[in-house]
């Protein structure tokens, strides 16, 4: 019986363990032995970027938010294409568009510094650098979880399948974050990243052209720097306080000045529900801070690899 006994027990624990192991949670804390100075470092890597490029923290942001869309929180926006893989950087989403990549590199050099080796993963990176340039420009400096690691592979046209297009109605909107395992309150709220940084011209032409829920005299300003044809890399800010984690997004949703036509579609798009959010959102900012920082931590554990999964790159532009 003893040995009927041991073996039950031995199964439980084997069972326990690959449960663990499949649904190993990120922690505060992973790093806190290891590499007690990983955190700082890279805020101090990110605090320096962003006072040389004020909008350097937008694009941090959109990283994290991209990375997480593509197969999870795994790096792997990161990946350069080789001879036999075209990543994700050649999406149409991010073609031309996505940044921040030397600002990765200097991150890592230095963390890989600070941790006397290479322990701290290009996904966590992109994590806690998104985190610390909401909290300097103004936004939550909520508890950042880490302990991911980086993907192996990943292909551009996971990219171009998963990554919401601006032209996207308020339905199709949600349908893509219900895909990712995100609700209505984390589309309004995660849009509202907005509040930082800036589009060009070719995101946002059809909509100050064509669309009919536009002031006026704000799709004609915009026209100026953004005509018919040509201009397509011309920048407008994507809120009146493009270096400003505000609630000026709101407020532009509700006085149809929207820069996106995805943006505008969460107020007035038909769905109420969103454009209660959104009412809410603009006379409650510290309810948005809050529930911007639950709706990080919701995306940032989106299928992360963990544990013995995947790998910890020494660059982040190249698999191990
Ligand atoms: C809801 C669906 C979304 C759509 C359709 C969308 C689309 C876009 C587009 C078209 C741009 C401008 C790109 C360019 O013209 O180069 C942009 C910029 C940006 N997006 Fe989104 N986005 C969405 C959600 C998000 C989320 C969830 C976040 C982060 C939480 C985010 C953060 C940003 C930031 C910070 C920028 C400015 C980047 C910079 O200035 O470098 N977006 N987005
Ligand atoms: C949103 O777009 C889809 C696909 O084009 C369309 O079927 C649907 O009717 C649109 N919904 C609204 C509310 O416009
Ligand atoms: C406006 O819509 C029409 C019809 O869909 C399209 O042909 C045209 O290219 C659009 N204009 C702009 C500036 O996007
Ligand atoms: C792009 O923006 C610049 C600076 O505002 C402006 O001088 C230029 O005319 C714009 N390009 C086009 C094609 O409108």
């Amino acid at each position: 019986m003893p040995s009927l006994v041991h073996s039950l027990l031995l199964c439980v624990l084997v069972l326990s363990a690959s449960l663990i192991h499949t649904h190993a949670q990120l922690t505060s804390n992973f790093y806190n032995n290891v590499c007690p100075k990983a955190l700082s470092t890279i805020k101090s890597v990110v605090l320096n970027a962003i006072k040389n490029e004020p909008r350097m923290g937008a694009s941090l942001l959109r990283l994290h938010f991209h990375d997480c869309f593509v197969n999870g929180c795994d790096g792997s926006v990161l990946l350069d294409d080789t001879s036999t893989f075209t990543r994700e950087k050649t999406a149409l989403p991010n073609a031309n568009s996505i940044r921040g990549f030397e600002v990765i590199d200097q991150i890592k050099t230095q963390v890989n510094q600070a941790c006397n080796g290479n322990l701290v993963s290009c996904a966590d990176i992109l994590a806690v650098a998104a985190r610390d340039s909401v909290a300097i420009l103004g936004g939550p400096n909520y508890k950042v979880l880490v302990g991911r690691r980086d993907a192996r592979t990943t292909s551009v046209n996971d990219a171009n399948r998963n990554l919401p297009p601006p032209f996207f109605n308020v339905t199709q909107l949600l349908s893509n974050f219900q895909s990712h395992g995100l609700d209505l309150k984390d589309l309004v709220v995660l849009s509202a990243g907005h509040t930082l940084g800036y589009a060009r011209c070719t995101s946002f032409r059809n909509r100050i052209y064509n669309d009919t829920n536009i002031d006026s005299k704000f799709a004609a300003t915009l026209q100026g720097n953004c005509p018919q044809s040509g201009g397509d890399d011309n920048l407008s800010g994507l809120d009146k306080t493009p270096y400003s984690f505000d609630n000026a997004y709101f407020k532009f949703l509700l006085s149809n000045k929207g820069l996106l036509h995805s943006d505008q579609e969460l107020f007035g798009g038909g769905n109420g529900d969103s454009d209660n959010l959104v009412k809410y959102y603009n006379t409650y900012p510290n309810a948005f801070k809050n529930d911007f920082a639950s709706s990080m931590i919701k995306m940032g554990n989106m299928n992360p690899l963990t544990g013995s999964d995947g790998e910890v790159r020494a660059n982040c532009r190249v698999v191990n």
